[in-house]
């Protein structure tokens, strides 16, 4: 062929390629099959690797990933990107709508239109393009500096990588939502089973982890999608309104959602919120509310933001999904502790975008609380997570059959003595296997101990341990130490390759300096989570100085001058684990293993700084944009110390959406209260 017929059919495969991402993704009408679209994109990536010289960064061909970052860079943010104030009831909603009306000094709302929007459960993001050219994808990061991860939101296909059309804008910044479509979610969970990893909780997680990937190949491999609902930075801007907005950005190539719909009033848009509510687990994504937005700009503007949320806008959080279905099955899992849990096995059953089979019933006083027999038409439950619950058992169904759940005499998997604890009253609320030799318990302390919040054991997932356990190579967190010293069997395990095992050395010798804190909450000491860990091991620096220390002083000792939130219950537990046999027993083969007893660096300074040294905070109420874990971390990471009440010795109230009583117990105390936004310039 000669180069300039070469060129032609580059250029033809090109516009085909998008035109079917354009007909698959923007307008959910898919023209070919998925061997027809590769064969497509085979025909290019020959041809170019042909003639690389002939090779343009918006090639279909260029989403693959490039080469591994270091690490993000930092990007601010033209326009801040906020969150949405929520709501969860239809007076709530009611009272917004009141709010706005009064504001634009509307007589009644006649002069108002709403644009309601399914809320994705993803991640947010800021796409750049300029002159038609994604120039830059960045995450929301604190709302006014995100990391840039463009090379991964280039493999995305839903997002192209050049706009096209009449009145593009020379600069425009949408904001939308990258998510992982519930089949996907699966799929990648499945896997990461299988090769030993955990799996993701839910699949906003999953987002966010593969967005978080340094290496775009990685992230090449999921598909994850994206939807735009938003505006950033526009260099010109030919629209009036929201739905003028997302019908522009559409032609040019970006997908919108197919579900959105123009209300002319509020209680359109409380029937659209009621229609969509039994729909949505339908979807192939997860939705977890409804988006309400003033369709005008005008109006938007007029309204304007409070310090956290634009006032024009608002989010309808439906309650978490349910379905009915009749419960087959209770087994009995056995935990770290010995502790026997309820597992249901329920008729299959389609809810919040995947099937689901296995709900937790907790334990046995909940099975009788709630009365829930086996046979039962049981009504389950999935929250924010992604584990199900059953909720409750519907009694006016019950068959004859229905039978009541009997808890384990003996032990499920080791057939040892199994002994009842009771409550105050006598009940019993839980059955423990008390074999301290059971298999099963190893294996969940093993699988808890290489958790990502505890060692963070890259290769040592659940299979892996189940078979390195069940081949008799570990029977103790020391041998996992020492599986170097035995290739041959580790390399004997099936599915274990050379390269597999080297990784898995690598990675065990790698944790060795993870720090006392980490190696505490590993123990899994009951009462003994990671935070307790962390602040004990930095109290006492290391495990030496711990095995001097009485349980009373484990449960007094006082942190820059306050009560260090060591509480009597762990104080006891972990004095009583650390003095047993099974504990110095543990601590011996960890230490001569050459895992460090010590407290990290990484935790003895802890931070990115030490702006908030001395200060106590508490946070309560729902904020913008972090969880209270993230806040807290966040907290810790400078220096600061977050406790759980209101006392003269707070130092900063972080208070966020319904703050109850800790407000107003601060403000009676003088105590200074911050937003989270006047928090986060605190530590900027
Ligand atoms: S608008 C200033 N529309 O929900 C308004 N957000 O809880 C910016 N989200 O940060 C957001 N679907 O990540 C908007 N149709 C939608 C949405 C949506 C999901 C996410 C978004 C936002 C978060 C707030």
């Amino acid at each position: 062929m000669a180069k300039r017929d070469i060129q032609g059919r580059i250029d033809k495969l090109r516009d085909e390629i998008r035109l079917h991402d354009r007909k698959y993704y923007v307008e959910a009408r898919p023209e070919i099959s998925d061997q027809q679209y590769d064969a497509l994109l085979s025909e290019l990536k020959q041809l170019e690797q042909q003639h690389p010289e002939l090779v343009t960064p918006d090639s279909p061909t260029q989403r693959v990933g490039g080469q591994p970052l270091e690490g993000f860079t930092t990007v601010t943010h033209a326009l801040r990107m906020l969150s949405i104030d929520n709501t969860y009831n239809r007076e709530d909603l009611e009272a917004w709508h009141q709010r706005i009306v009064k504001s634009l000094g509307e007589e009644n709302g006649d002069g108002l239109e709403f644009v309601a929007e399914p809320k994705i459960d993803g991640v947010a993001v800021s796409l750049r393009y300029e002159d038609g050219h994604l120039v830059l994808g960045a995450t929301r990061g604190d709302g006014r500096r995100g990391d840039d991860i463009t090379q991964n939101v280039r493999t995305i296909r839903a997002i192209p990588l050049r706009l096209r059309g009449a009145g593009l804008p020379a600069v425009l910044e949408v904001r939308g939502e990258i998510f992982m479509p519930s089949a996907e979610f699966q799929r990648i969970n499945n896997l990461r089973r299988e090769q030993g990893a955990e799996a993701f909780a839910n699949p906003r997680n999953a987002t966010a982890g593969t967005l978080k990937q340094l290496d775009s190949r990685n992230v090449a491999e999921r598909r994850l999608e994206f939807i735009a609902h938003g505006r950033g930075e526009l260099s010109d801007e030919p629209f009036a309104s929201h739905q003028e907005f997302l019908r522009r950005i559409e032609d040019w190539g970006l997908p919108t959602n197919p579900l959105t719909r123009l209300c002319a009033s509020i209680d359109e848009v409380w029937e659209m919120i009621e229609q969509f509510e039994s729909r949505r687990g339908e979807l192939p994504y997860g939705v977890d509310g409804m988006v309400v937005k003033v369709n005008r700009y005008e109006q938007q503007e007029l309204l304007g933001y409070t310090s956290r949320f634009p006032r024009w806008c608002i989010a309808y959080k439906y309650a978490a999904e349910q379905g009915i279905t009749k419960l087959l099955k209770v087994d009995w899992q056995v935990g770290k502790t010995g502790k026997l849990t309820p597992r249901a096995t329920m008729e299959p059953v389609f809810l919040a975008g995947t099937t689901v089979q296995h709900a937790t019933l907790h334990n046995l006083g909940e099975i009788r609380r709630k009365d829930v027999r086996l046979g039962d038409t049981v009504v389950i439950e999935k929250a924010g997570e992604i584990i199900p619950q059953v909720i409750r058992a519907i009694t006016e169904q019950r068959g004859k059959d229905a039978r009541e759940i009997e808890p384990p005499t003996k032990c499920p998997e080791c057939g040892g003595d199994v002994e009842a604890e009771q409550d105050d009253t006598g009940k019993e609320t839980a059955r423990y296997c008390i074999n301290p030799e059971c298999p099963a318990q190893l294996r969940e302390r093993l699988i808890h101990f290489a958790g990502r919040d505890q060692m963070d054991i890259d290769g040592l997932g659940e299979k892996v341990i189940i078979q390195l356990t069940e081949a008799g190579l570990v029977s103790s967190f020391g041998d996992i130490f020492s599986l170097h010293n035995k290739p041959e069997d580790v390399l004997a395990l099936e599915r274990m390759g050379k390269k597999k095992a080297e990784n898995l050395f690598a990675a065990v010798e790698a944790v060795k300096d993870r720090g006392l804190g980490r190696v505490l909450a590993g123990l899994g000491v009951h009462h003994v989570g990671s935070t307790a860990s962390r602040i004990i091991s930095e109290h006492y620096g290391s495990i030496d100085k711990l095995l001097q220390a009485s349980q009373d002083d484990i449960e007094s000792f006082e942190v820059d001058g306050k009560k260090s939130g060591i509480g009597p219950e762990i104080a006891k537990s972990l004095y009583t684990f650390l003095h047993s046999d099974a504990g110095r027993h543990v601590i011996d083969e960890l230490r001569e293993a050459g895992v460090s007893l010590e407290v990290s660096q990484e935790s003895a300074t802890g931070s990115a700084g030490a702006e908030l040294a001395g200060k106590t905070f508490v946070v309560t109420g729902t904020l913008p944009q972090f969880s209270r874990d993230e806040i807290q971390a966040l907290i810790a990471r400078h220096g600061g110390k977050a406790t759980s009440s209101v006392s003269k010795k707070t130092d900063f109230l972080i208070a966020g959406e319904s703050a109850g009583s800790k407000l107003e117990k601060a403000n009676a105390l003088g105590v200074k209260v911050l937003s989270e936004e006047e928090f986060l310039k605190m530590v900027e």
